[in-house]
């Protein structure tokens, strides 16, 4: 919960600031501010007509065990659902997601969604993952700061937060043990509901169905203007 609320005051002190400030800061994707983004609402019984559902044409070949839709069951945090497609190879052994991407995502329809999401897309949030070794991959986030923040990327990185993707013998079943000031706070399971080809999975039905509410928050490029400003 440390890195929700962290965000959440974040993104407060930001909407506080910005109105004093130009939206000029960052850049981080195809060259346009992430506070271009905003949020959706989406019946969570359709979301494989919504996510971009990660398959070899959008997913490296490195990464191809995440083909599909993810579903973070039993995440203390107000996000949902997550997709690998449009994961950039740093072709250095790295991905890059950017999580307030369009339609890769999905969050919580609830104040604690929205809250997280905020603060996700003010700080461009992305996570950079890492195959560690055959079973794991680990996962480095990363934010942005506004120009008058110092306008850097930091990696926020082990000392406060750590995240692992390990294997298990299903290979629609992997665990995400999470980390917070290098305190274990627990492990949720990482379940795959769609396959690369669409197809829903078993898990649909007997872990994201009965889980999740009647619909979905997913991020969305925004018809935001800095006229005015
Ligand atoms: C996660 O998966 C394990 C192994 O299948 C299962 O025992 C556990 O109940 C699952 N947790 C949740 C929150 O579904
Ligand atoms: C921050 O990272 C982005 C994406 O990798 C890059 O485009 C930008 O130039 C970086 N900015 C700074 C100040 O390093
Ligand atoms: C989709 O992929 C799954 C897993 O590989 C497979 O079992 C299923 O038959 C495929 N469905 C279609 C329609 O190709």
């Amino acid at each position: 919960m440390q890195l929700h609320s962290t965000l959440l005051l974040a993104s407060t002190i930001l909407a506080a600031v910005q109105p004093l400030t130009k939206r000029d800061y960052c850049f981080l994707y195809n060259n346009q501010d992430c506070r271009d983004f905003t949020l959706y609402e989406v019946r969570s019984d359709e979301i494989e007509k919504h996510m971009i559902i990660g398959d070899s044409t959008n997913i490296p070949a490195g990464l191809s065990e995440f083909h599909g839709i993810w579903y973070m069951n039993g995440n203390p945090l107000a996000d949902e659902c997550l997709s690998f497609a449009n994961i950039k190879d740093n072709h250095d052994g790295t991905y890059t997601s950017r999580v307030y991407d369009q339609n890769i995502w999905s969050w919580d329809p609830s104040f604690d969604g929205k809250a997280l999401y905020d603060g996700v897309r003010d700080f461009a949030l992305t996570y950079i993952i890492k195959q560690t070794n055959a079973n794991s991959y680990h996962v480095t986030p990363t934010i942005f700061t506004p120009n008058y923040l110092f306008g850097q990327n930091i990696t926020v990185g082990d000392m406060l937060a750590e995240f692992d993707i390990v294997k298990t013998n299903d290979p629609d079943l992997w665990l995400r043990p999470s980390s917070f000031f290098k305190h274990y706070v627990g492990t949720y399971n990482f379940t795959r509901i769609v396959y690369g080809n669409g197809t829903r999975t078993k898990r649909y039905y007997s872990d994201y169905l009965p889980n999740i509410g009647n619909s979905i928050f997913l991020g969305i490029k925004g018809a935001f203007t800095t006229a005015g400003l």
